[in-house]
């Protein structure tokens, strides 16, 4: 409460512009307000407690309270509270981040540039890549594909990228030069008689028809997320990798994967990169990097890439690019401590050793009449509501039961994300497996609610 009596949630009202919220609806309703956490728990400003089962946005992977993670950006902030990597200058934090960070990536990655943001980082891949193909002498080759419900996040460039359609309209995006191809998901638009790997073959034809209608000489670099998130937890169907990664392969085409969500241990491995045998030429990071404690975000290269851009940054004098907190120290030295943690911690080990629960709990709601398909790996899935298991018939989106589903599953203390009808579970990488039982339980609840307004509006029929 403010000293004129106001809580927290109505004075939002006034001065705060909420993204990704349908503003007109937002001021009819009162948003939840947190104002702590502890572990895999948040609070909000009545005191109730919801198991974080998003990790906010995909992203605290250590949890809430972790100590170690404000002493160290506390200790840089004494030490050296900022300073940038501008023009020859740097700072010891700063060059251990990225010491320490191509020492745990995948083989091929040499160099890294950081951002504050999963955005920026994709923005800043997009330049470097026009930068790059200029300097190889071919300033035609700029175009850039991506996937249709694919999320790169909502700056010009990486909102363009992104494939979903709310991101685009009225915002006069996708920017001319990007295009999207085929969303890779099997169960979804797999044909009937159709098996998972003649889906991915029909997937990199597209993709390959693409190149070619556009032209080889034209098409410039693909952009991917290892797994789709915000698009709805889509893995990847069996062979789809290894047949794009072909067609790639076969007309220049970059690679750049974006490990925002799924990098440092999401899919068990520490790079998705590494779950499904990517050999990309960029990879993106954030949000795990420093458990999103403070900001920070990196674009890792091959060292072939980093030849050309730094043949034509010659050429031009300097590279024209940068942030004025690209590596914050502070924020370099809470992503410094976060890789410390998994590390001491085996975060992989831990991982390794509850994902199952996680993985089978999920597939335990296969049976429920609304549940269409559970999907995941590691410790990211999703459960797909549907109309008809037998046609795997949507709801009609006016009917909004994603939305319902999420709202009675934050009832009753648990906070997921419904994208479309898709259910998400991407909770912090800490979770124990009785924490992964409480959540699932929690999500039964929600489940039977969504089912029994289902039946009540007689919207499919639940048995
Ligand atoms: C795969 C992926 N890439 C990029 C982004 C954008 O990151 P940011 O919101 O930090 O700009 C996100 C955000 O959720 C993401 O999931």
């Amino acid at each position: 409460m403010d000293t004129a009596g106001n809580s927290a949630a109505s004075r939002d009202k006034a001065y705060l512009m909420h993204p990704m919220t349908n503003l007109k609806r937002h001021l009819e309703i009162e948003p939840t307000v947190v104002t702590g956490g502890k572990g895999i728990y948040v609070y909000d400003d009545t005191g109730k407690e919801y198991i974080e089962g998003l990790a906010g946005l995909w992203c605290t992977s250590l949890g809430f309270g972790e100590e170690r993670l404000v002493e160290a950006a506390a200790r840089q902030m004494r030490q050296l509270p900022y300073y940038h990597q501008f023009r020859g200058m740097g700072h010891h934090v700063g060059i251990d981040l990225a010491e320490k960070l191509l020492s745990i990536a995948p083989a091929g990655m040499s160099k890294v540039f950081f951002a504050n943001s999963g955005s920026e980082a994709n923005d800043t891949i997009l330049k470097l890549i026009w930068y790059y193909n200029n300097a190889l002498g071919r300033p035609q080759k700029k175009k850039v594909i991506a996937r249709i419900k694919g999320y790169h996040g909502t700056t010009l460039a990486a909102a363009s990228l992104s494939g979903l359609p709310h991101m685009h309209k009225a915002f006069d995006l996708p920017m001319p030069g990007i295009l999207h191809t085929d969303c890779p998901h099997y169960y979804r638009f797999g044909k009937d008689g159709e098996s998972e790997e003649e889906f991915a073959t029909r997937m990199a034809d597209s993709l390959e028809k693409m190149i070619l209608e556009e032209g080889p000489d034209t098409v410039a670099a693909f952009f991917a997320e290892p797994i789709m998130g915000a698009g709805g937890v889509i893995t990847p169907p069996k062979t789809y990798f290894e047949k794009v990664q072909a067609v790639l392969k076969k007309y220049d085409v970059l690679f750049v994967a974006d490990e925002v969500i799924c990098g440092f241990g999401r899919t068990g491995k520490m790079f998705a990169t590494e779950t499904y045998d990517l050999k990309p030429d960029f990879m993106t990071v954030a949000k795990a990097l420093s458990s999103a404690y403070l900001p920070i975000s990196g674009v890792m290269m091959s060292q072939e890439v980093f030849d050309g851009i730094s043949k034509q940054s010659g050429e031009v004098g300097v590279l024209g690019h940068g942030f004025t907190y690209s590596g914050h120290p502070a924020a370099a030295a809470v992503a410094l401590e976060t890789l410390k943690i998994y590390e001491e911690r085996d975060i992989l080990g831990h991982i390794a050793s509850i994902s199952g629960r996680l993985q089978d709990g999920m597939r335990k709601f296969a049976g429920h009449p609304l549940v269409g398909e559970v999907r995941g790996i590691g410790l990211i899935g999703a459960i797909e509501l549907v109309k008809d298991k037998a046609t795997h018939e949507s709801f009609d989106p006016k009917d909004g039961i994603g939305a319902f589903c999420q709202d009675r599953a934050q009832e009753h203390g648990l906070i997921t994300r419904g994208m479309g009808d898709s259910l998400a579970f991407c909770p912090p990488l800490i979770i124990t497996a009785a924490e992964i039982d409480e959540m699932l339980s929690r999500f039964g609840k929600a489940l039977d609610d969504t089912a029994a307004m289902v039946d009540q509006k007689k919207l499919a029929k639940v048995a």
